[in-house]
């Protein structure tokens, strides 16, 4: 993970070093997308394995949070930021928890309304990736609370305004407690992903299930084709929430589960966190990999130029320039031959 974090974040580098603005390598924004309590925020945390969202049995997310996530190139603590709250640095995760459920009451009242006007959060760390992850309120059906009769539109209205970007992965998240086959996300994501090129289909709450029934065909790709695959999860239980269970040893159970489970025995190296967030990586390789002749062919006329500029600089009344000119030649070259070779590299040998 941390390779690919340092990787991707250099080929960043790269793009607004040399693209003035122009260029910039936009990953792909994740979102999830599921029915309520499928688990939406229970896996957007496991990906960036950190408790801070509010999560939940009923509706606890009803606000779209736009998490950005953003690498710290130093050993500072991570810390958190909200575009609301101004100059303040949040190093408790716990207290960022409770802003996020505060200013979702702010908004959208402190009944069941949802709204569409999004908390913008950021997470700094050194172990991120400077990637944008999209929470949704869940897709409901009846109205509760003081939600308006036509809460299932407006709701649907809204994952659609995210997942129709082109430039968007689609968490589709179903819980294998439920009537898979009919999956709610599933449905949606078809509707502006119908190739099924930027959807993974998220199963949780494997250890849900009845007894005596398993996810295998779901999972393994036979019901319901994905290029991008399922990828069936464990995440902490309500109780686990409620005993603050460690996230570290949430992943070691998850893992224990699969292996020793008769069903998912074969497939276990495919599923769980650790999995997905694999899978993840390896979408945004390919991301890269595709944009990397764009970057070539702008790194190699940025050098032409600043070739040619320097060759006129003869006068040393210019030699500011010159030394200007050719310290930028010499970083383009770095960049250059040093960051798209290990893109190279690192395409070579991953498989997608
Ligand atoms: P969201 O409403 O889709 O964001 O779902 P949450 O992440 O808030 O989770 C809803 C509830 O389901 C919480 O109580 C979670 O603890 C529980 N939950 C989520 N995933 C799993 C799972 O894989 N297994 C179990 N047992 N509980 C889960
Ligand atoms: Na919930
Ligand atoms: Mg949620």
């Amino acid at each position: 993970m941390d390779n690919v974090i340092e990787l991707i974040n250099k080929v960043q580098d790269v793009f607004t070093t040399v693209g003035g603005g122009k260029e910039s390598l936009d990953l792909p924004q994740i979102i999830t997308v599921g029915s309520q309590s499928s688990g939406k925020s229970s896996v957007l945390e496991n990906i960036v394995q950190r408790d801070f969202l509010p999560r939940g049995s009923g509706i606890v997310t009803r606000r779209p949070l736009v998490l950005q996530l953003v690498t710290l190139a130093n050993d500072a603590p991570d810390y958190a930021e909200f575009l609301h709250v101004p100059q303040r640095k949040f190093y408790d995760f716990d207290q960022v928890r409770q802003e996020i459920e505060q200013d979702t009451a702010r908004i959208a009242g402190d009944q069941k309304s949802i709204s569409r006007q999004p908390i913008h959060l950021k997470i700094y760390s050194k172990h991120v990736l400077n990637l944008t992850l999209i929470d949704l309120p869940g897709l409901t059906k009846i109205p509760i609370g003081d939600q308006p009769h036509d809460i299932e539109k407006q709701i649907r209205k809204l994952v659609l305004d995210y997942i129709s970007k082109p430039n968007s992965i689609i968490l589709a998240v179903t819980p294998a407690n439920s009537d898979l086959a009919n999956s709610d996300s599933l449905k949606l994501a078809r509707q502006v992903d119908p190739e099924g090129k930027r959807t993974i289909g998220v199963v949780t709450k494997l250890d849900l299930m009845d007894a005596g029934t398993n996810a295998l065909d779901i999972l393994t790709g036979r019901v319901f084709p994905l290029k991008l695959g399922f990828v069936g999860l464990v995440n902490r239980s309500q109780q686990d929430i409620l005993t603050n269970k460690p996230m570290a040893d949430a992943l070691k159970s998850e893992e224990r589960f699969f292996q020793r489970h008769p069903a998912y025995r074969t497939i276990a190296s495919r599923c769980g966190t650790a999995y997905l967030s694999k899978q993840l990586n390896n979408i945004l390789i390919a991301h890269i990999r595709e944009k990397l002749p764009e970057l070539r062919s702008r790194l190699s006329t940025l050098i032409g130029q600043a070739q040619q500029e320097l060759s006129q600089y003869g006068d040393p009344t210019f030699s500011g320039k010159v030394h200007r000119g050719s310290l930028i030649l010499k970083l383009l070259t770095m960049f250059a031959t040093e960051f798209v070779a290990s893109i190279d590299g690192t395409s070579a040998t991953i498989s997608t």
